[in-house]
Parts: C-alpha cells; structure tokens; sequence
C-alpha cells in the first residue's frame, strides 16, 4: 500500500504506516506528495493508495492521487472535508468528522486522522487475518478507551504545561525524539511549536541522536522526549542518559511506569496515563499540541494565524 500526505497529515500518516505494518502485515511505501509523484515509485495496479488531508485541496496531494489513479489504484482519501476535490477524485472517502478546523495549525485534525487510520488497521488486519480474535477486541476496546483518556489528560496536565513552556519561549532552539510511533510524534511536536511559536525545533528518530544531533546538546538545549513505557523505552533511555551526560535539559513526556523506571535526572516529568501502545500516539500528541499553543501564547505570536502560513495549499 502507498500513503501520502503533506505536513501534519503526512506525519499521521507515518504513524499509521507503523500500525498498518505491524498489526496487518501490509508493506507501506510512504513519502510526502510533493516527492511521492517524482520519484517513479514501481506501483502495482493491485495496490491501495491512501491520501490524508485536513482539506482535502492541497495540490501536492491532489497530484499524487491523480498520478496513482492513472496508474490504476485504488484510492482511499482520509479527509475532513468531506466536499472537496480530493474526497470526490476517491473512490473510498474515510471522513474523520472532526469539525471545522479553523486554525491554521493542524490540532484536532491530526488526533482525529490519527483515529481513522488506527481503525483501518485494525480492520486491514482483522480481514488479513493478522491477529487473533482477542488481540482484535483489545485494540477496539482500547480504541474506544480514547475520548475517556483524552478528557482525564487534558484536565490534569494544564499547570505543568503553562510552566514548561514558559521555560521554552526563553529558548532558541528546541529537540524532540521519540522511538517508534513516538518519532513521527516528536517531528510533529517540532513541527507544531515552530509553525505557531517561531522557536527552531527538530524532531529526531532517540537512535539517531548519536549520528548527528548530539552535537547540539548543551545546557540552552530543552530536549523533548517522548517516551511511553513500550517496547522501546529502554533504549531512549539510554538516549537520554547521552543527553543528559552533555549537560542538556530534559523533559521527558512518559507514564506512571515510565516515571517510574527512567530514574533519570529530568528538568521535568510529565506523567500521562499509561495506555495501549496503539492509542499512545493519540494520547501523547496532547502535551505536544498544548505546549506549542501555550509557548506561543508566551512569545505573544499569533496562535490562529501565523505568519507566512495558509490553511489551505492550494500552489505545489
Ligand atoms: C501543520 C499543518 C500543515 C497541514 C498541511 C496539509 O500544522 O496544518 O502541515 O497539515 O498543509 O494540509 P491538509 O491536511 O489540508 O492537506
């Protein structure tokens, strides 16, 4: 199967390549549009090509659905707006009935494509076959577990987000890593706070940091870590244990088990409640969201509209 998207929605994308890969089984060729059509990918007839937008008009995304579509796909279009020329070239539309999303930085789109795409995997690998009957009920069950968390999250985390990111509108630049479904979680935190703050940020595979990154750690250097206590936490920990011997200040976002384990030395450590690593990415991107809105609200900026930016990209 092929993905494409562009910015936010490329990123929910590469979180669902994660969830399509390891509980379908199903291979994902993903890239941004405005290279997926250059690249001269070998497509197959016998493939799906997934295309996500907010606004289902972005002309990277829209040229890359058409060039698949001549080459004879099926397409699948995860849009908000369900009139638009993206949905209507589809031939399956997955809505993800977020309501109208008037800011220009995508927020409750990305939770809500983030959604759509966990249920399609959970459904492509029901129909392959992938998983067993009670591993199938769990990742629904799970899922359904999303909106209750999201509510426990977001009326608990609102005093250490207010402080943490006045300690980020002070700084220049900011690092973000992650490990799995968390690094494509960590270059969209990046995303978000320079998109609405104006403060450099990157956002890095924990393994990758030793190839390159670590060079910018010092004592200016927030480093954000998104951690969840999975499969990998033992390895960004020892991802930050690197971080943390440069003098750079850490704050690590994680569980009640990851808190627990880190026994790290962090600027600070928010706990969020401990959930199925499939419903971790939905969870997560909270902090993430609210830290950029409240960095920006510090730096004075203007949070609906920032500068140089447009809702809707409609020019390749
Ligand atoms: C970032 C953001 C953009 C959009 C991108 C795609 O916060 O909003 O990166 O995600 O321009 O837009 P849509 O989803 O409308 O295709």
């Amino acid at each position: 199967m092929a993905i494409s998207a562009c910015g936010t929605a490329y990123l929910a994308g590469l979180i669902g390549k994660y969830w399509f890969e390891r509980y379908a089984r199903l291979t994902v060729e993903i890239d941004v549009a405005s290279e997926f059509r250059y690249r001269e990918i070998p497509l197959s007839p016998q493939s799906a090509a997934l295309f996500i937008s907010q606004s289902g008009e972005t002309a990277d995304t829209l040229a890359s659905l058409r060039y698949c579509k001549e080459r004879g796909l099926k397409i699948g279009a995860i849009v908000n707006a369900c009139e638009s020329t993206i949905a209507r070239e589809a031939d399956a539309v997955f809505p993800i009935l977020a309501g109208p999303e008037i800011g220009v930085a995508s927020t409750k789109a990305f939770t809500c494509q983030l959604a759509v795409l966990a249920a399609l995997a959970i459904g492509a690998a029901r129909a392959r076959g992938t998983v067993t009957e009670d591993e199938l009920q769990a990742l629904v069950r799970s899922l359904a577990e999303v909106p209750r968390v999201m509510g426990q999250v977001l009326n608990s985390i609102q005093p250490e987000i207010e402080f943490l990111s006045r300690e980020l509108s002070k700084c220049r630049d900011v690092l973000y890593l992650g490990r799995g479904t968390s690094f494509p979680l960590a270059m969209e935190g990046a995303l978000k706070l320079k998109e609405i703050s104006y403060i450099h940020a990157e956002g890095y595979a924990a393994g990758e940091l030793k190839h390159g990154p670590i060079a910018l750690i010092d004592d200016n250097m927030p480093v954000i870590v998104i951690a969840p206590h999975d499969r990998f936490f033992d390895k960004t920990v020892s991802n930050m244990q690197e971080v943390a011997a440069r003098g750079g200040r850490i704050i690590l976002i994680t569980d009640e088990k990851g808190a627990a384990a880190s026994k790290l030395n962090t600027m600070h450590t928010l706990v969020l409640p401990a959930v199925d690593e499939i419903i971790a990415p939905m969870i997560f991107s909270l902090p993430i969201q609210l830290l950029a809105y409240h960095t920006a609200l510090f730096m004075g900026t203007d949070v609906d509209q920032p500068r140089n930016l447009a809702k809707s990209v409609t020019v390749e």
